[in-house]
């Protein structure tokens, strides 16, 4: 899976993309992630990409020219026909891992990082595919967002994880919540790990994780365990 990034803030993705499964992804070739400048395309030679809000009030503005020509050069020199444009908003769809399995049906992904105020409506309107909110909150800039995308979608990739089992078991997987997990040493400070994990025999190893499993879903988030769930769709913003 490719991701083109868009920012105007590219610095800030050097840690997380150099780190853990997402690096070792992108050694292994399974997910390739290009950030790009916002300001290199910029019209000025100021290299301005935001401007004043018309109406007033306070903040800035990304304006709509950097961003249409940072896609149109993105598709004009990565052709792709799976590709989706997805502006990063508080006010889009809220993401989980539904959506996270929807969008890695995707060959690529462009990412549209807003910043100060947002962007200006028309990117939303006639520029993105649909918007994607991490949660309802509001963070500076939509580059945590962008990496949040990129890091659960890589663990989506086959063998990013490095065993299909293990992007299974996965919270928000087949069973609700993951299986409690636990490691040396047997005896912490008088608190034991579970004799049946010491015990070596597989199938009751599984059956006590299979059970735990349920019954941490059902304490702590039933409505994962209702009929559909966890694989009900939220409503998709397209734009
Ligand atoms: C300070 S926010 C702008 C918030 C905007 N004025 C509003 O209230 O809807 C700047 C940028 O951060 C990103 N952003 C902030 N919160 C986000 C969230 N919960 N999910 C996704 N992106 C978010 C978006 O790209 C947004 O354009």
């Amino acid at each position: 899976m490719e991701f083109d990034i868009i920012t105007a803030f590219p610095d800030m993705f050097a840690g997380p993309l150099s780190h853990s499964i997402v690096k070792r992804a992108g050694e292994k070739g399974l997910v390739r992630v290009r950030v790009h400048d916002l300001r290199e395309y910029a019209t000025d030679r100021h290299r301005k990409i935001d401007d004043v809000p018309y109406g007033g009030g306070g903040g800035m503005v990304l304006m709509p020219g950097p961003l249409f020509a940072a896609v149109e050069a993105i598709r004009e020199h990565h052709p792709s026909e799976s590709s989706r444009i997805v502006l990063l908003c508080p006010q889009g769809t809220r993401y989980d891992q539904e959506q996270a399995r929807r969008l890695s049906g995707f060959g690529r992904l462009i990412l549209i990082c807003g910043h100060y105020e947002g962007v200006d409506e028309r990117v939303r309107e006639h520029l993105a595919d649909e918007s994607i909110s991490i949660g309802d909150y509001v963070l500076t800039g939509g580059e945590i967002p962008a990496m949040v995308l990129v890091d659960s979608l890589t663990r989506l990739q086959p063998g990013a994880l490095g065993g299909e089992e293990a992007a299974r078991r996965d919270s928000f997987g087949e069973t609700g919540f993951d299986f409690p997990h636990y490691t040396r040493p047997a005896d912490f400070r008088g608190l034991q790990v579970p004799e049946v994990l010491l015990s070596g025999h597989h199938e009751l190893i599984a059956a006590w994780r299979k059970t735990r499993a349920l019954e941490s879903t059902a304490r702590k988030r039933p409505d994962l365990l209702k009929p559909g769930a966890p694989r009900k769709a939220g409503a998709i913003q397209e734009h």
